[in-house]
């Protein structure tokens, strides 16, 4: 049990508790720090995981209650004041106080940005129609979820993360799906075009229509009226889909209103150095929100995982002790569609050859990304040993993996 903090004593106060403000709580009491921790957060359920959202969550494989991240006794037992439904609506720098939405000022001696991101939504006509819903959180899902029960045909916008993975939950469910994506191929901005076309093949084997360099013009809505409902959608090539659930999945803007307001750089997403810190000494940012330095000097990154909200907690922790550390974390992520369990390990941009091993007929294979003879990045799917033996050999400080080694130090041996 934390004994609760002195009066006068140091006071943390994190705004956003999701995957990254919950982690910078829970580091800070597993690193002693003695000082007040209050949690802020604008949803009303406690913490909770969201990528079976979109999953488990989705399907009724996985119960609400399996989603919460900590039980109820957690926050009293670590003396964390966990305030949720609540929104910060301010922050005074100079005063060093947030406002919260109901008018409360709480004064901190650290602040810690963990806003994370917002859904994008569809902005072409028809767009609010009645059945045109995003994919962000517990409340989103619900929604989805009670939809997709008696839904017939849902359309996804975005062929990336949410909309295929929505995609193949709603093929579980029965539902009859087609998956408009305007790139020529599928989660572009994560993998390889060999995975791309692999995961194509997939959803087509499981009934999706699958539309690559298709958007969406317009969501056609029934007789007009009050509540008109979505009932199709006309694509940017002209084609007319029947759809009485439409679904974007086109990415995410990290919400950066707070940090804007009180003057802080942005640029896509709140900039803080390796430290996490912001241009603020007393602030910190982390996860979906921040624009953290690339590896190797190649500018500002911002990136949308557990992994990073995760290790950029211990980051956060550390600074507010008086141990300031370096955020050097090799990313990672997953994404579950079907019985496919894809693994990404590294940053494969600017790879200039790729190694394929394994068997695509099986669903178990790897690609492996390299840069100027280098090993960067590793996409696995079905090989999770590949995967974290990547997570190690592509760990900072590691020694550089050549083409040579791939077979030694991988799991085709084992083919
Ligand atoms: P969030 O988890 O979004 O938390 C931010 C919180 O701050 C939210 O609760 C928000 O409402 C709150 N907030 C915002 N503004 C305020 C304010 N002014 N006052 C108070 N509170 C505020 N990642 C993976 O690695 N693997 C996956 O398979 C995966 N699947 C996913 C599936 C879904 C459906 C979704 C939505 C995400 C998935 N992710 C996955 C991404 C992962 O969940 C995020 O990267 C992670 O949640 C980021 O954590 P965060 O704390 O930065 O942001
Ligand atoms: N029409 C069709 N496709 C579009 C449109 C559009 N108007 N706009 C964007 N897209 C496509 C993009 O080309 C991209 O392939 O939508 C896809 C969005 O994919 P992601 O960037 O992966 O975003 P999303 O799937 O919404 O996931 C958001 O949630 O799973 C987590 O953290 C993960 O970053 C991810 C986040």
């Amino acid at each position: 049990m934390t004994p609760a903090p002195a009066a006068g004593a140091d006071r943390t106060i994190i705004i956003g508790a999701g995957q990254a403000g919950l982690q910078v709580a829970v580091e800070l009491r597993q690193a002693g720090y003695a000082g007040a921790v209050t949690l802020v957060g604008d949803e009303a359920a406690q913490p909770y995981h969201r990528p079976p959202l979109s999953k488990a969550y989705l399907t009724s494989e996985k119960s609400l209650d399996a989603l919460q991240m900590r039980g109820q006794a957690f926050y009293s037992e670590q003396a964390i004041t966990f305030l949720p439904g609540l929104a910060a609506t301010g922050i005074d720098r100079a005063a060093r106080q947030v406002i919260l939405a109901d008018g409360t000022v709480l004064p901190y001696d650290h602040l810690v940005l963990a806003t994370g991101a917002a859904a994008r939504p569809l902005s072409c006509p028809g767009h609010d129609l009645d059945g045109v819903m995003t994919l962000r959180s517990l409340d989103d899902a619900t929604a989805l979820k009670a939809r997709l029960a008696t839904a017939r045909h849902l359309v996804v916008v975005g062929g990336g993360f949410i909309g295929l993975e929505a995609a193949a939950s709603a093929r579980k469910l029965g539902v009859a799906v087609s998956v408009l994506e305007m790139q020529d191929r599928l989660m572009a901005r994560a993998v390889g075009p060999d995975v791309s076309q692999h995961f194509a093949a997939v959803h087509r084997d499981h009934g999706v229509d699958l539309r690559l360099g298709q958007g969406i013009a317009e969501v056609l809505g029934d007789s007009p009226g009050e509540a008109r409902r979505a009932i199709a959608v006309r694509t940017t090539a002209g084609d007319t889909i029947p759809a009485d659930l439409v679904l974007a999945g086109i990415g995410v803007t990290p919400n950066t209103a707070l940090a804007l307001s009180t003057g802080l750089p942005i640029s896509n997403g709140i900039v803080v150095d390796e430290a996490q810190r912001t241009g603020d000494s007393h602030i910190h940012a982390l996860g979906d929100v921040c624009a953290f330095p690339a590896p190797h000097g190649a500018g500002l990154i911002r990136l949308e995982s557990v992994q990073n909200a995760v290790d950029q907690a211990k980051v956060v922790a550390a600074g507010i002790i008086g141990r300031p550390a370096r955020y050097q974390s090799v990313p990672w992520f997953w994404s579950d569609q079907y019985d496919l369990k894809l693994q990404m390990v590294g940053l494969s941009q600017g790879h200039d050859a790729v190694i394929e091993r394994g068997s695509r007929d099986e669903n178990r294979f790897s690609v492996f990304y390299m840069k100027a003879g280098r090993l960067i990045a590793i996409d696995s799917i079905n090989r999770p040993a590949d995967h974290m033996r990547g997570r190690k050999l592509l760990a900072h400080g590691a020694a550089p993996v050549g083409a040579d080694e791939i077979d030694t130090l991988f799991a085709a041996r084992r083919d």
